[in-house]
């Protein structure tokens, strides 16, 4: 097993290429599927949920392969229309093949993504709006059976939350189906627009009102297309919360100012500086201590985003005064704050509020990944730790940074990778 270690303290300077968006290159890949032809995404991360994704298609008879940051699918001819509960459970968001898998095949069979480090991670809404579409669906003993007549029917969804996945598998559902589709209170992420874009390239007609309604008017077929990920806006807030939590300038390029945005006024609250000096790029200067965050609450798009929430309270941990943090998409996320702790930050949670008392140094500890975004709080916080931290349960930052350890070192902090047999 493999282990980070970080000797703390480090100033950074330079420059991080930011890489594609997981969130947006999962439903992408899963959207292929709908085309019987060839379709290239580009700017693809190598991340472990982008591999299990793969080995999705490819068990569904897709022909796949990987050139440095491309991948391409051959969708020409399915061989099946299952998902087997073991690659399921690899990737919590496998859900999302629902929508394309019975869209193109007419039928689906896949078991439930299993429960998740953030709480329950239910699909309600997801399986109701295939049902509005026409889809029977049944579910026994952990397996979902849907099956549709002939094409689905196009019709009218509100959804009660705009949920991203939920709205991602009814876009994929709708694009082929007879008629129009109008989705009410979809979710309005970047990455559903990045996937809006790549349908619309392969011959689908969606158009949003801007304020979150869909519409969908259904297609008979849909032809090959080539896409370029958009830059993930989650991996841009956590450099910039490593920039924050060390006092150091970085430049971050290849990046989206525009969808990072909602994590600016936190950042400026506590002192730092941002500027965009080129429309890809984003400068960070923070202040030798940084201040504090002040009220972050996490929303739906264009508010602040829950995945982004961990690596700025991390940071928040070191700096002067009192940040609260209020979660309001996830009923379970601060189990990483158990490991700050050991560490010596000062946190008090109270369901979904966390109460972060800033304190001058942590200290290195050993500590472990509870999850993706806990993870990544843990390599924020030993980066500023006197001392030297290990990070363990590696797998969880492996799902959604590419290279963190490589793109870390290259700006001047001292961490490497090694496996724990070594120490
Ligand atoms: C996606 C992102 C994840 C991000 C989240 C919120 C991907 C691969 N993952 O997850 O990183 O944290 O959006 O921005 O893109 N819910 C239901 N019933 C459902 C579906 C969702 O109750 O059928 C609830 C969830 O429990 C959660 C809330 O809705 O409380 C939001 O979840 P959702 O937007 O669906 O998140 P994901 O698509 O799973």
């Amino acid at each position: 097993m493999d282990i980070i270690r970080i000797q703390g303290g480090r100033r950074l300077a330079g420059e991080i290429p930011i890489h594609g968006a997981k969130n947006s290159a999962l439903p992408l890949l899963a959207a292929t599927l709908l085309v019987p032809g060839v379709c290239y995404i580009h700017n693809c991360p190598h991340l472990s949920d982008v591999d299990a994704s793969m080995k999705i298609l490819r068990h569904l008879g897709c022909g796949v392969t990987q050139q440095e940051d491309t991948v391409t699918v051959d969708a020409t001819v399915l061989s099946g229309c299952a998902i087997p509960d073991a690659l399921m459970r690899e990737m919590r968001s496998s859900i999302v093949f629902l929508g394309a898998i019975v869209a193109r095949c007419g039928e689906a069979v896949l078991t439930y993504p299993g429960g998740c480090e953030l709480g329950p991670r239910p699909i309600d809404l997801h399986l109701s709006a295939l049902r509005r579409l026409g889809v029977t669906v049944e579910e026994q003993h952990g397996t979902i059976r849907c099956r549709v007549e002939k094409r689905l029917r196009g019709t009218e969804i509100t959804l009660p939350i705009p949920s991203v996945g939920a709205t991602e598998n009814i876009l994929l559902a709708a694009c082929t189906a007879e008629g129009t589709t109008v989705l009410h209170h979809a979710a309005r992420e970047p990455e559903i627009r990045d996937l809006c874009h790549f349908l619309n390239a392969c011959g689908a007609s969606i158009r949003s009102d801007g304020s979150g309604t869909l519409f969908i008017r259904g297609v008979s077929r849909l032809q090959g297309a080539a896409h370029r990920v958009m830059p993930d806006r989650i991996e841009t807030a956590t450099y910039l919360a490593a920039a924050a939590v060390t006092g150091s300038t970085l430049t971050l390029t290849g990046c989206s100012p525009d969808t990072t945005m909602t994590v600016f006024p936190a950042l400026e609250q506590a002192g730092c500086v941002l500027n965009t000096p080129a429309p890809d790029c984003l400068c960070v200067q923070a202040p030798a201590r940084l201040g504090k965050l002040g009220t972050v609450r996490t929303m739906p798009y264009p508010g602040f985003p829950t995945d982004a929430a961990a690596p700025l309270l991390a940071a928040a941990c070191v700096g002067e005064g009192t940040s609260v943090f209020v979660e309001n998409i996830f009923e379970n996320r601060y189990k990483y704050v158990d490991e700050l702790a050991r560490m010596g930050a000062c946190i008090q949670v109270d369901g979904r509020v966390a109460v972060v008392e800033g304190v001058p140094r942590l200290q290195g500890a050993s500590v472990a990944c509870t999850d993706l975004r806990g993870g990544a709080a843990m390599v924020i916080a030993a980066l500023a730790a006197q001392g030297r931290t290990e990070i363990t349960a590696l797998q969880h930052l492996d799902r959604g940074y590419q290279d963190l350890v490589g793109c870390l070192s290259a700006v001047g902090a001292e961490i490497c990778r090694m496996d724990e047999q070594e120490n």
